[in-house]
């Protein structure tokens, strides 16, 4: 493989950039807060920080600019700094942000919420996603009187909480204990899911899926999971962190037409700032609340939980959703920039190695080697060709601020790291990859 020096790229970072960058790993672990942000993710030519946002542009410490998708792993679904929403915040702000009895903030923000994601009947907002799936997780447990949970093994993540992170390729520090009561099903396959009931009769507690990754849910698949969670006494949770405000408004649950027990929603609910929540049915949420006499669930509850200035954040942006058209507009340009993808992919010949996959509006992509098998070495490479041509892109997740001229800019970044792909398939990725490839967030070992 080049190294920088040899072969350096449009955004090579300075000395000074690549200072930082070593003192970020010396301090924290992995050099970053958030795996998914970590230089393991990323080719070597990738900018190491952003130090700003606007709309859908950032800029790096060197002043290097970039068109970025999925934007803060698509917890920005209107775009960076969105004036609506900082004007929200900064209003708050001189208020101050956290007192001793709760804020008026948190029921207009449970009112605008509940009026956007209709099936719900409370709601409880958290920080974090993951918060909120595990407190779904607890409420049916306490619920259902039961302890397993099963979740759709063919998706990626639910929760940086045991329970989820046990069952995955990095369990170090789980006790088995709580991995063994977790379990998985496929998607698509509401035969492996009733497998489980058979298997564990009287013993899951909940059903926990995406509605929609980049695969779509064959026919009657959800109905039939909504089904067997009524047959078998399990509560069906839907986590709509992503499809949330994506798919449409009132989630994916809406597309499809199904009512969950429970759902959880985060990331673009606060374009960026911390908000998520959990919201369901009321005979199950009550529980975490003052109003019946069976054993309390502790059921959501820190000292961040309702800090003003995110709650106006999130009252800002659902009401940017509602009054202007930004779904349709991730879909539509969404759409566009998957038609000038696949058109450049054509071109080189690429189109069986570089493929757009999943709903306009979340539009991501597979990078596949020679063998026509997935390549970790071959999505470093794709993702170096287009921060040289200006775009940071470890998706194609746009947002509301992504313009026409974005996505055509986009398109032709696309079609020159397209070219560069064809070669690397002729000649191999180790004569164009700067650096090594990119890893998995689950592994054993580094
Ligand atoms: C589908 C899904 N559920 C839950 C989570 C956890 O959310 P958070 O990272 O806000 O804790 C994520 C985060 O990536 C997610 O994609």
């Amino acid at each position: 493989m080049t190294t920088l020096e040899e072969r350096p790229l449009a955004t090579a970072a300075s000395h000074a950039t690549r200072a930082l960058q070593r003192r970020a790993h010396d301090m924290i672990p992995g050099g970053a807060h958030t795996y998914a942000k970590g230089d393991d993710q990323y080719p070597q030519s990738a900018p190491p920080f952003i130090a700003r946002g606007e709309g859908c542009h950032v800029w790096d410490l060197d002043g290097n600019e970039f068109i970025e998708y999925g934007m803060g792993l698509r917890s920005v679904g209107l775009g960076h700094a969105f004036p609506q929403v900082i004007e929200a915040v900064r209003r708050e702000l001189a208020n101050g942000t956290n007192f001793t009895r709760p804020s008026p903030r948190e029921v207009e923000c449970a009112e605008i919420f509940l009026s956007c994601v209709s099936t719900g009947e409370m709601v409880k907002f958290a920080k974090n996603g993951s918060d909120a799936t595990t407190a779904a997780v607890k409420l049916a447990r306490a619920h259902t009187g039961r302890d397993l949970v099963a979740i759709c093994g063919d998706q990626p993540f639910f929760s940086t909480d045991d329970w989820f992170i046990g069952s995955t390729g990095t369990p170090a520090g789980i006790p088995s204990a709580i991995r063994d009561l977790t379990i998985k099903f496929h998607f698509n396959d509401s035969a492996s899911l009733e497998s489980l009931f058979l298997k564990h009769p009287g013993q899951i507690a909940c059903v926990m899926l995406e509605a929609e990754t980049a695969t779509a849910p064959r026919a009657g698949f959800l109905a039939e999971v909504r089904a067997l969670c009524d047959r078998y006494g399990a509560l069906m949770v839907l986590d709509e962190m992503i499809t949330g405000f994506r798919w449409d408004l009132g989630g994916a649950q809406r597309v499809h037409g199904i009512v969950p027990d429970l759902s959880t929603f985060g990331k673009a609910i606060g374009n960026g700032f911390a908000l998520a929540a959990l919201v369901g049915k009321r005979e199950v949420m009550e529980r975490g609340g003052l109003k019946h006499s069976q054993e309390r669930v502790f059921l959501l509850s820190t000292t961040h939980g309702a800090e003003t200035h995110s709650l106006a954040a999130g009252i800002a942006t659902m009401q940017v959703y509602r009054s202007e058209p930004v779904i349709e507009t991730l879909y539509r340009q969404g759409e566009k920039l998957r038609a000038g993808f696949e058109e450049a992919t054509r071109r080189h010949g690429v189109q069986d190695y570089l493929t757009p996959l999943g709903r306009a509006c979340n539009l991501v992509y597979a990078t596949k080697g020679p063998d026509g098998l997935p390549s970790q070495a071959y999505r470093a490479l794709f993702m170096q060709e287009l921060i040289r041509g200006g775009v940071l892109a470890p998706s194609f997740v746009v947002s509301y601020s992504h313009t026409d001229d974005d996505i055509d800019r986009t398109i032709e970044a696309a079609d020159s790291a397209a070219e560069v792909y064809a070669r690397a398939l002729e000649d191999g990725v180790d004569s164009h990859l700067v650096g090594p490839p990119v890893k998995p967030v689950f592994r054993m070992f580094n």
